[in-house]
């Protein structure tokens, strides 16, 4: 059935993972777009395009037909083994990713990705527009679908475009280096309302279409010279806080996270780090300011643990590759050097782990350690607080994530700073109860006033109001 609500995000929020024995399973696809969605979409009864996981050459026809999974209606977009290394590993990830993120890693130019990222961009916009009922509302997400809007606007000139990126947009001088910056902008201002993250990526999108297309622009609009105007403008991302207080209440997890406190040592105070495996995420920086503390004496592994969660994530990009490895190394030299017999500095955890379980290790954690060089807005920070239902713990929270604008009351660090981070860990490692009852208190109330339904509402009332012409979609509060 056609759908008057549509979201096109690269992966679908179920991933197809083979087992062992030659069959396959779904599981739920890793990062904060897909858990950012999911409730919206639930709201919503919208269909879903996107990328089911692993190349098409492996799956059996039936697997690409439209299907429905807990509720969800899925359209898989199917990918062969050398779109995905050129287009997923490739572009998206081996060029877009790095620029985005403040070159953090040396991004690659090659131009068979780029003609990849066109070819694999154009069947996502087929696939849209097949679905989409007419005047339909068109939710295109991410880096990796950027010339979507415009394909799908010059196949469906009556849908209504939206477009979020979940990740930072760059300044104009980092975003300039790539061969291919007008295509993208063009791409994007296909879409009738451009989201970002926050209002510097909006106005770093403006200012580069006015340098680098020719368009004229005011403020956070932009005019076509067919007439049309597109709207830049921040919508920080949040998560489903409701949900995550529910599973905090729910006795299983409390009893799972009592039976982690114990397994680790009882009454050690526990740090936390959740993050996939990703060199933005800043992991080794931040592991070692904690062994530093170690070997210093300002810190007892009889005391205290650090729990370092890393999600498996594009293992064949070979940054990813030399990542692990040097993770692998650190952690095994720092638990060689410091742990001692049950009592290993860093216990630390390759593999993803359902929301249930990541319940239990946020009410488990006392200081939660979110450290990256860039992040669009890091979820896991929101996460921690949305699950510290009695006030309590401490946030250590990079300045460079987009979360920092709004958790004002975290221990904000400088990740290139170790020893600002090692002082910041060691301060709320002391901080009393009275001070992180205050933090934590006005961070629960920021995040439980712009939740996810929050920001799916407004950035679908923002796009009826710049593109009226076509039909209003439901919302996510079912208004
Ligand atoms: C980030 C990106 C998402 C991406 C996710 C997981 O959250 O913003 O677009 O889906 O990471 O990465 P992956 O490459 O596994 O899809």
């Amino acid at each position: 059935m056609p759908a008057d609500l549509v979201i096109v995000a690269n992966r679908l929020p179920v991933d197809r993972v083979p087992l062992p024995d030659g069959g396959w399973e779904w599981k739920p696809s890793p990062g904060g777009l897909v858990a950012a969605l999911e409730p919206v979409m639930r709201a919503n009864d919208g269909t879903w395009v996107g990328w089911p996981g692993g190349p098409v050459e492996d799956a059996d026809p039936s697997e690409l037909e439209p299907f429905d999974a807990d509720g969800l209606h899925l359209v898989p977009v199917g990918l062969t083994a050398e779109e995905i290394e050129l287009f997923y590993e490739g572009f998206a990830n081996g060029t877009i990713w790095p620029i985005y993120h403040d070159l953090v890693a040396k991004p690659e130019f090659h131009r068979e990705w780029w003609d990849s990222y066109v070819r694999v961009n154009e069947q996502y916009a087929a696939k849209a527009a097949e679905v989409a009922a007419e005047g339909a509302t068109v939710w295109v997400h991410d880096y990796q679908l950027q010339l979507v809007p415009q394909m799908l606007r010059d196949l469906r000139p009556d849908l209504r475009i939206g477009f979020y990126l979940h990740i930072p947009f760059p300044p104009a001088e980092l975003f300039a280096q790539l061969p291919w910056r007008r295509q993208i902008l063009e791409g994007l201002l296909g879409a009738d309302l451009v989201g970002f993250q926050l209002p510097g990526g909006a106005a770093n999108f403006v200012r580069l279409v006015r340098q680098r297309v020719g368009y004229k622009t005011h403020r956070d609009l932009v005019y076509l010279p067919d007439g049309r105007t597109v709207r830049a403008a921040a919508f920080p991302i949040s998560i489903d806080v409701a949900g995550f207080e529910e599973l905090v209440h729910d006795e299983s997890v409390r009893a799972r996270a009592a039976a982690i406190r114990e397994a680790l040592g009882g009454p050690r105070k526990i740090f936390l780090g959740i993050d996939r495996l990703d060199y933005t995420k800043g992991i080794y920086a931040r592991l070692r300011a904690y062994a530093e503390l170690v070997e210093a004496g300002e810190l007892d592994v009889e005391e205290a643990v650090f729990v370092q969660v890393a999600v498996p994530s594009r293992e064949r990009v070979e940054q990813y590759r030399l990542l692990r490895d040097e993770i692998d190394r650190l952690v095994g030299r720092i638990n060689g050097d410091l742990g001692r017999i049950g009592r290993p500095a860093i216990s630390y955890l390759h593999n993803s782990y359902p929301r249930a379980e990541m319940a239990a290790l946020y009410t488990a954690a006392d200081i939660m350690v979110v450290t990256p060089f860039r992040d669009g807005m890091n979820l896991v920070a929101k996460e921690y607080v949305a699950c510290r239902v009695h006030d309590d713990g401490a946030l250590v929270l990079s300045e460079f994530a987009g979360a920092a604008a709004e958790l004002r009351q975290a221990w904000l660090v400088n990740p290139y700073d170790i020893n600002g981070m090692k002082a910041a860990l060691l301060e709320a490692y002391h901080a009393d109860e009275k001070d992180l009852t205050r933090r934590m208190k006005a961070m629960r109330r920021t995040i439980q006033r712009h939740d996810v339904a929050a920001w799916a509402d407004s950035f679908l009332t923002e796009l009826a109001e710049v593109a009226p012409h076509t039909k209003s979609p439901r919302q996510a509060r079912g208004r």
